[in-house]
């Protein structure tokens, strides 16, 4: 294992206040976003879309990776410049989703498994090879009145720290996600308790597995009341409940922590972001950042609506939002500054 490489990627993503850029929709989820927004669901559009991402102007100055998916890391600009090249001369890591999705749990109905393990170093080679230096795996845990069940939290988990030790050894960061979803009626304290559950049977199976715990970056969902929930939160208490529960599971080993936004909007991931620093500035054992995909891509997608003539707003909105998540990670982010740009 090369560990310095490793934490030379790692330092540089989590560098000053940018943080990552998710744009590895699957083709599957691409085209329900696509169609959602009125956009043709063709490998094409997937192409033109990704070209607006990566060739936004500013966009280095915001974000440092960028996690591609298999179908976009063999894409390129029409005028034949590999999406790859595009971000490295912006400065921007190319990562690379690496899990294939999610299959029934045999065993636990209506529980899920992350699969993509097999081949996995082979692929882990290739993508090396075509300059990604970090990659992501994604487990999905849902709260209902019956789950998620230790047999479930424990299979993903295993799986994610199985990703991770592959990864490292092939000399690409692995971003740990654990995704506890937002749907369903559950309150704040189930999704607490859930995503503390979570990760510390993580944390064991990493430990487990001999990963450097200093050569990955943790992808967590904040804690959040389910989607349906009666009783929302505000923004301090969310903020609260987020640190405090990773402070009772994530070792300070860990250098950075970089949420997914999971469905909340662009304006609660930033708002609940910047609490989390306004409240523990300076007192955290890692990097707070994001690694948002919806919350920063969705408004831009809606604007783009497929044609030529709107990509300049497009990527003018896809850079106002990455510099509102810069700010947030300063603790500077104001819902004021939503009209600024
Ligand atoms: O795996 C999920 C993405 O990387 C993050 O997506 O910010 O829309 O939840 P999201």
């Amino acid at each position: 294992m090369n560990t310095k490489e490793l934490i030379k990627t790692v330092n540089t993503l989590l560098a000053g206040d940018k943080g990552l850029l998710a744009m590895d929709e699957s083709t599957a989820t691409c085209n329900r976003r696509f169609e959602e927004a009125g956009i043709p669901q063709t490998i094409e559009y997937h192409r033109a879309y990704r070209e607006l991402i990566v060739t936004t102007p500013g966009l280095g100055k915001c974000i440092s990776g960028a996690i591609l998916y298999d179908e976009t890391i063999y894409q390129a600009t029409k005028d034949g410049v590999l999406f790859v090249d595009i971000l490295k001369q912006a400065g921007i890591i190319p990562g690379i989703k690496v899990d294939e999705g999610t299959t029934n749990l045999a065993g636990f109905h209506g529980e899920k498994i992350t699969v993509g393990l097999d081949g996995l170093q082979q692929r882990l080679a290739k993508y090396y090879a075509l300059g990604a230096r970090f990659a992501k795996w994604r487990a999905v845990i849902s709260i209902s009145t019956v789950h998620p069940s230790m047999g479930c939290i424990e299979a993903n988990m295993h799986a994610l720290a199985r990703y991770a030790a592959v990864c490292q050894e092939a000399g690409i960061v692995p971003v740990v996600e654990p995704e506890v979803l937002m749907d369903g009626p559950h309150n704040l304290k189930k999704c607490f308790d859930v995503t503390e559950r979570v990760q510390h049977v993580l944390f064991d199976e990493l430990f487990a597995l001999n990963v450097n715990l200093q050569a990955l970056i943790l992808k967590p969902n904040m804690v959040l009341p389910g989607l349906s929930s009666s009783r929302q939160a505000d923004i301090d208490t969310v903020a609260e409940a987020t640190v405090t529960c990773l402070l009772q599971t994530v070792p300070a080993a860990v250098p950075g922590i970089a949420f997914l936004s999971g469905g909340q909007s662009p304006e609660m991931a930033a708002a609940h972001l910047n609490a989390m620093h306004v409240k523990y500035k300076d007192k955290l054992p890692w990097a707070l950042t994001f690694s948002f995909a919806r919350a920063i891509q969705q408004p831009a997608l809606e604007l783009w609506k497929g044609k030529d003539e709107n990509i300049e707003a497009a990527q003018k909105m896809l850079y106002k939002r990455a510099c509102l998540d810069n700010a947030a990670r300063r603790g500077e982010y104001r819902a004021e500054m939503e009209k600024e740009f």
